[in-house]
């Protein structure tokens, strides 16, 4: 197929890109680089052996830009991977986060209906569950309260989709529920490159490691878990992006609407992933417990049989693979791209 990969510039956009050329299909990029860089494309080309990616440099709230990709291209689906991420920055800038997320969403379903293009896979969240109802959480758990409007968007984006797709049976609609995608690609060629102070656990602990900050903040140890530390269900993002490949043969199958939880269904905890990291790298990892951070919940971690079941999908990577995978990109880029 030739998809049309939106914010394929970014972390797992780039790691898809891998996978999608590997089985065979294409891929046209529109990215922004709001939160990326053009040097991603490059090493994308140079690992999958191709000249270039092909790639528009857009906003996919630009319709006019969006209507002559369509135009000049057949798509047959899209990944969609094009918004804005960041927890903590959607409290502070709540309307532009809705307006990039939800915006950028409705501009781009108008424009691949009018050119009947109707196949999405969308990148969803573990956090449309809010604190969640059952542990392990399979996609029949009821979603929950966001805490923050960045979840608000997912959550909000899942329930357009949906409403579309009944609206149209045409449609083939997969939203694929991320747990914590880590890792990096083995080659240490592309991986994670958030822009100043990390948010994320996996992207602070490579930064201490590589001496850009001290110590580690470990936000809380007195969370009803095993350790007392959050805990999460990391998954190595060329799993991930795997998942996206498996995900096209519900648009093969023209099978409507599916729900996917993506994850490996193990939850470690925040120094689970620090004993690991400083394990497998050898490196010493300095912490301090900290306070909880604000909207943080205990304890998430999903269970992926039913994308085993209908997909085949299933997480090939542990925990030490992640450890060692985002080292490895961090300490061949330390400045990142
Ligand atoms: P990323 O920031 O690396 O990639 C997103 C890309 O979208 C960036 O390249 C950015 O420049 C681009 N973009 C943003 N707004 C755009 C717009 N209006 N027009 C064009 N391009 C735009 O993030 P990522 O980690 O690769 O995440 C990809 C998707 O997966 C996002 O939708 C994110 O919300 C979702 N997701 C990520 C995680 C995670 O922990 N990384 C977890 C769950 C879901
Ligand atoms: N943590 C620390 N110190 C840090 C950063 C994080 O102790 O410096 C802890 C957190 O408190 C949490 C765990 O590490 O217990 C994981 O935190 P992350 O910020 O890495 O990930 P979250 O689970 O909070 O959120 C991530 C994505 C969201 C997504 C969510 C569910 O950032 O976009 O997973 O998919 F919605």
């Amino acid at each position: 197929m030739n998809i049309l990969v939106t914010g394929g510039a970014g972390f797992i956009g780039s790691h898809t890109l891998i996978e999608l050329y590997k089985a065979g299909h294409t891929a046209v990029v529109v990215d922004n680089l709001y939160n990326s860089s053009e040097e991603s494309l490059r090493r994308v080309a140079q690992l999958t052996g191709i000249d270039h990616i092909p790639f528009v440099k857009a906003d996919i709230r630009d319709r006019e830009t969006l209507e002559q990709i369509f135009a000049n291209n057949h798509l047959d689906a899209c990944i969609h991977f094009a918004g804005l991420k960041a927890v903590g920055e959607s409290v502070t800038k709540p309307l532009e986060y809705y307006e990039n997320n939800m915006n950028g969403t409705f501009v781009l379903l108008d424009v691949m209906r009018r050119h009947n293009c109707k196949n999405i896979i969308f990148s969803s969240s573990a956090t449309v569950y809010g604190d969640p109802a059952i542990i392990p959480i399979t996609e029949d758990c009821p979603k929950g309260q966001c805490t923050n409007p960045y979840g608000q968007t997912k959550s909000m984006l899942e329930q357009v989709m949906m409403d579309l797709q009944q609206s149209d049976t045409e449609w083939n609609v997969v939203l694929l529920r991320y747990f914590n995608p880590i890792g990096a690609h083995p080659s240490g060629r592309i991986g994670e490159n958030p822009n100043g102070i990390p948010n994320n656990l996996m992207p602070y602990i490579t930064q201490v490691a590589v001496g850009k900050r001290e110590r580690l903040g470990v936000f809380g140890n007195d969370y009803p878990t095993h350790d007392g530390t959050g805990v999460r269900d990391y998954i190595h993002v060329v799993d991930l992006a795997m998942a996206h490949v498996a995900a096209l043969q519900v648009v093969e199958r023209r099978q409507g609407l599916a729900i996917y939880n993506i994850g490996t269904g193990h939850g470690y905890s925040v120094l689970d992933v620090v004993n690991t990291f400083m394990r497998v790298n050898n490196i010493i990892i300095p912490y301090d417990i900290k306070p909880r951070r604000a909207g943080d919940i205990a304890t998430c971690y999903c269970n992926p049989k039913k994308a085993e079941r209908e997909l085949g999908w299933k997480a090939r990577y542990g925990l030490d693979d992640m450890c060692r995978d985002s080292w490895n990109w961090q300490k061949n880029n330390p400045d990142g791209y």
